[in-house]
């Protein structure tokens, strides 16, 4: 690892995270990015060791770095451990989590007769994610759904500031309110009030249902949506798999004094240890975190490299329809760095 003043808090994770996280680590090296990271405790490697999920410790030391790569990390389903992720974006005060999803040339998908470049502007420590869930009873469980006014304020703030800052030119809220009335109705009422502070961005917004059907039969029609925890984790899966599936699709969570930068995908368990799982949603995670940075055109290259990769689709890892191993893929992108200039 490259000796640097710059310091990055990194969480390798559990199951892929670990093998992905060497992968993109060492293509951002062969691409001229220096730093030096803190590797962090979290997740399963954490319990092993009998601390909690998301150890104090790590916590405090991103917020002090201030910023944080970030492998999967796996959360029993129904038992056991909370998520850390939600316990580390919550005690961070995350809020914002920004999700791009592009068309790939060359890369064939379902879609691949559409360009589609939409981001996803996620609201990441309220509604039914803030935790808040009991049981009154044997036969019954409840969940509290939670949205503020300042919640919404700060996360339409942001949102509206990223279009302007990206060049982009439509906002779109997605919702429920028809049916949660009062939650997601204050989500679209405090939209609007952003929206009439910003006119020159046009605002509009569509049902969470009718937009899961739209994004289906024509993706190519939204530019940017911002949504609530639950509706835009969802829908996030969704359109990564619009343009190739999880191991393309790339994450940030922002807050006003931190930002964790960490893919859409889990630790995908049934791949595990096997050398097989694609790091590009990782890396191009990690590409967003040197523009955060400031190290554009590192990015913008190993971006060009990765992207002529996976266009000429001789190399590509399993979920992508190849035969490469995780291995295999980042040498090639690391070969066509010296080609890209
Ligand atoms: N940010 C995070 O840490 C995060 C996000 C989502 C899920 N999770 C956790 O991950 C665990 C597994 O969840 P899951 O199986 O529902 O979702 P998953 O995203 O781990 O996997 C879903 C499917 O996509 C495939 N896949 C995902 N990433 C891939 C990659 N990089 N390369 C190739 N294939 C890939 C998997 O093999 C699997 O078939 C759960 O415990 C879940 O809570 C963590």
């Amino acid at each position: 690892m490259v000796m640097s003043d710059r310091r990055i808090a990194l969480i390798p994770g559990d199951g892929i995270g670990p093998e992905i996280t060497a992968a993109t680590l060492r293509i951002l090296e062969a691409g001229g990015f220096e730093a030096e990271y803190e590797i962090l405790e979290a997740g399963q490697p954490a319990l092993d060791k009998g601390l909690p999920v998301m150890p104090e410790s790590t916590i405090a030391r991103i917020a002090e770095l201030g910023i944080a790569l970030k492998g999967p990390t796996t959360t029993p389903i129904g038992k056991g451990h909370t998520s850390a992720n939600v316990a580390l974006r919550k005690a961070l005060d995350l809020f914002a989590n920004v999700r791009p999803t592009r068309s790939i040339p060359g890369l064939k998908t379902h879609f691949d007769n559409v360009k589609i470049d939409l981001i996803i502007v996620r609201e990441n420590t309220e509604d039914l994610y803030a935790g808040i869930e009991f049981q009154p009873h044997k036969d019954m469980a409840q969940a509290v759904k939670v949205i503020t006014r300042p919640g919404c304020a700060r996360l339409f703030k942001y949102a509206f500031e990223m279009v302007r800052k990206q060049g982009r030119k439509r906002i779109t809220a997605v919702h429920k309110a028809n049916i949660m009335k009062l939650t997601d109705g204050m989500f679209l009422e405090e939209f609007y009030k952003a929206a009439a502070e910003n006119p020159d961005i046009i605002a509009d917004d569509i049902i969470v249902d009718n937009c899961c059907m739209q994004l289906v039969v024509r993706p190519e029609q939204f530019d940017v949506i911002v949504t609530e925890n639950l509706y835009g984790d969802i829908v996030s899966d969704l359109c990564a798999g619009l343009v190739g599936g999880l191991g393309l699709a790339a994450g940030a969570n922002i807050g006003e004094n931190c930002a964790v930068f960490e893919a859409v995908h889990g630790s995908a368990p049934d791949i595990a240890g096997k050398g097989i799982a694609n790091p590009t949603a990782l890396l191009f995670t990690s590409l967003m975190m040197l523009r955060h940075l400031g190290e554009r055109s590192i990015a913008d290259r190993i971006g060009r490299a990765t992207l002529q990769v996976l266009g000429e689709g001789k190399v590509l890892t399993g979920d992508l329809g190849g035969h490469a191993t995780t291995a295999e893929y980042t040498q090639a992108i690391i070969d066509r760095l010296a080609d890209v200039g």
